[in-house]
């Protein structure tokens, strides 16, 4: 379900109309629809009524600090993988105890950062990750609650860049290891092992992965409790896969019926991590035709979105459906919808049938609410565009559009070069 449809041949999100918000905040921009948002928080979180657990949004996917808010307000907590995702969530106001802190390359200030936050706990991914976390815990006076993150090596069937569960990714501590590993942490005095964590994978549409995962996590766990520790939470990561084109993609209550039957009796509190799934389809990014041209081998539709705001479909070779905002559209061409960046990799879609695009014609790419804006960048110089939250006939700027000033801040030309008068020619 979403929020996004026509009415009288118009695109409106929730109950506004997404022209009139163009008109007033420009193009390009992001837009984010409140009800959708919630709606999938509530779908997710209410799969897992029957078991104790925490729903941790990705921070990763999305990490405006409204977008954080409208979850933490749904009680859920925030999986953050660096410093500044802990700093946007503390200023969304989180519950420490409601944080996880993933990642491979966790730094002694990002550690030290989230020890006097006083997180939930690590999942640490590395024994000298390990050692560190005792370190830093050591160093404050305080203790460290950490989960291993195992990797199960199950193949998520997912695209090679985002799966993250086979030995040969970076990811995690090898499942077979692991159990040596977790006896390690047992003799560092500032580490309190709290449980077990993975993540296989993102955009993933199957359940059976994760079900085999878990069995893998299962057996780890009976392992561990035989040893003699009190394993309290697992976490799940997320991972769960949502529809950009054709593909189906499990409902959150077919992945939680088949994680519930295969963890019966584990006596834990679940975590997970989802992010795509909760805003994937709840935003989408807001661009206006600039010009058309052909040529004999092909039609391009140029906007004034670019690569540098949605990397996805450059950076993956990514399906985002485009979609007209308003007007009729005339007849269907094959196009590719391509942005001003100076690269041929930049593009929004490839070889794509869509209706006849004008100069100012305004044009939706759906599916951008996940890994949109949190992956754009200034290249080419270009400010970040804005992003925008509609709840029902109302919308607000929840990030304004960069300026010219925004883009050299912190850059400074030395003194020296001050002195050197320009050449002349
Ligand atoms: N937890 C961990 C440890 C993760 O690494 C990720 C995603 C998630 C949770 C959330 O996964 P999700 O539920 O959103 O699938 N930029 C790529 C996706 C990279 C995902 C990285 N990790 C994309 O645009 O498709």
């Amino acid at each position: 379900m979403n929020d996004f449809h026509y009415r009288d041949g118009e695109l409106w999100c929730e109950e506004t109309p997404i022209a009139r918000i163009a008109k007033e905040v420009g193009t390009p921009f992001y837009l984010y629809s409140d009800r959708t948002l919630k709606h999938h928080f509530r779908v997710f979180d209410e799969a897992f009524k029957d078991v104790p657990h925490i729903v941790c949004f990705a921070a990763k996917a999305n990490s405006n600090i409204a977008i954080l808010k409208i979850f933490i307000n749904e009680g859920g907590g925030v999986d953050i993988v660096s410093g500044g995702e802990l700093y946007r969530a503390m200023q969304a106001g989180v519950n420490p105890e409601k944080v996880v802190y993933s990642g491979v390359g966790k730094k002694v200030d990002e550690i030290e950062y989230a020890l006097e936050a006083g997180i939930l706990l690590f999942n640490v991914e590395s024994s000298q990750e390990l050692r560190v976390i005792n370190e830093c815990a050591k160093k404050l006076g305080k203790v460290a609650g950490i989960a291993l993150r195992v990797n199960p090596d199950v193949d998520p069937g997912t695209h090679p860049h985002i799966s993250t569960g086979l030995k040969k990714n970076k990811f995690g501590i090898d499942i077979q290891r692991s159990l040596e590993e977790y006896r390690e942490a047992r003799k560092l005095e500032h580490i309190d092992i709290k449980g077990v964590s993975c993540h296989i994978g993102s955009q993933v549409t199957k359940v059976s992965p994760f079900v085999d995962a878990l069995d893998r996590l299962k057996e780890l766990i009976n392992f561990l409790r035989k040893d003699g520790l009190e394993i309290r939470y697992l976490d799940l990561g997320g991972g769960l896969g949502i529809t950009y084109d054709q593909e189906t993609a499990p409902h959150p209550s077919e992945y939680a019926k088949a994680m519930m039957d295969a963890s019966k009796n584990m006596e834990c509190t679940f975590i997970f991590e989802p992010g795509r799934v909760i805003a994937g389809n709840a935003g989408i990014l807001v661009t206006e035709v600039l010009y058309t041209k052909s040529n004999e081998e092909k039609n391009f539709v140029v906007v004034d979105a670019g690569m540098n705001d949605l990397i996805r479909p450059s950076l993956y070779n990514s399906y985002h459906k485009i979609q007209r905002v308003t007007g009729e559209g005339g007849d269907e061409i094959v196009a590719d919808v391509v942005g001003p960046i100076c690269e041929s990799g930049d593009y929004l879609a490839k070889g794509r049938k869509i209706s006849r695009f004008e100069r100012g014609d305004l044009m939706a790419v759906m599916s951008a609410g996940a890994y949109g804006f949190t992956m754009s960048s200034n290249y080419n110089s270009r400010g970040r565009i804005p992003e925008v939250l509609v709840s029902d006939d109302r919308f607000h700027v929840i990030r304004k559009r960069e300026t010219y000033a925004d883009l050299i801040r912190g850059e400074t030309i030395p003194d020296y070069l001050k002195r050197t008068a320009s050449k002349q020619v």
